[in-house]
């Protein structure tokens, strides 16, 4: 990881062609202006997809910036405290994510992140690469089945990153992408490496259950079941032959 002063912050990253983004790159006027802009992804927030040139190999990127939730966007949208580089939201993410893209973990290769402070407070923004051809498997499971085989390959994709002890603070089914038969794990603000522990490795699981059920109560068409999760579990479980104390449904 490598990082660079700019006015008010800095900007940190690892992939060797970002080291000559600058500051402007993070916001998406930059983009737009350049007609750039390729695409959206609309939740609480807006999430860029973005064309480079030649000097960023043509690669297609996603800009997001870290907004608050909770009761503390009312107090301020995006600001955060700030506690040491290391310690912000971008800066652990792009590690995090750095770490993983390198031990061969199915995860977006990551590419920048910046950091501006202003007093005790800092906002943030990341860059990573747009991983080819992918669905989140919301938008997959709208308009496709997915075989027995491939709900034991995700869930032996998630077992692979419980096994290293890779917490993700936030996995649900928009967050899992589907491209070219494989499934990748996006999203990892506020994840971190810790020890292996069947407590947080289910409660994962029972988040990601119920993500898959509230999609589903949205769009009836979504193409899940019981019996789908059932063959996540018995993926999951050729690859971490953990105890659990039953996943409930509710
Ligand atoms: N690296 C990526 N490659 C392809 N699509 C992505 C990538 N990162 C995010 N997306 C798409 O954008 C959506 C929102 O991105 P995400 O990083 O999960 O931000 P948030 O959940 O904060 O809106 C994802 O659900 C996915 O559909
Ligand atoms: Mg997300």
């Amino acid at each position: 990881m490598q990082t660079k002063p700019i006015k008010n912050g800095v900007i940190a990253w690892c992939a060797e062609h970002a080291a000559n983004i600058d500051a402007t790159m993070f916001n998406v006027d930059y983009w737009q202006a350049n007609h750039a802009v390729i695409g959206e992804s609309k939740g609480r927030y807006t999430t860029w997809f973005v064309q480079t040139d030649k000097r960023h190999h043509q690669q297609q990127w996603v800009l997001r910036h870290y907004w608050r939730g909770g009761l503390m966007a009312k107090f301020s949208r995006d600001a955060y405290l700030y506690r040491g580089l290391t310690t912000t939201r971008a800066y652990a993410e792009l590690a995090l994510l750095a770490q993983l893209h390198q031990e061969g973990f199915a995860v977006p290769n990551p590419i920048a992140a910046k950091i501006e402070r202003f007093g005790i407070w800092y906002r943030a923004d990341i860059i990573i690469e747009r991983v080819a051809n992918a669905k989140d498997l919301v938008a997959h499971l709208a308009k496709h089945l997915m075989n027995n085989t491939q709900w034991q390959q995700l869930g032996a994709t998630i077992a692979q990153f419980h096994v290293r002890g890779v917490y993700h603070a936030d996995l649900n089914a928009k967050n899992i992408l589907f491209a070219d038969n494989k499934f990748y794990l996006i999203d990892f603000d506020r994840g971190v490496i810790k020890p292996p522990q069947a407590n947080w490795q289910q409660a994962n699981l029972q988040r990601l259950l119920r993500s898959f059920k509230k999609e589903q109560a949205k769009l009836p068409q979504l193409q899940f079941s019981e019996v789908d999760f059932q063959q996540l579990l018995t993926g999951y479980h050729t690859i971490n032959p953990i105890n659990f104390t039953g996943i409930t449904t509710n």
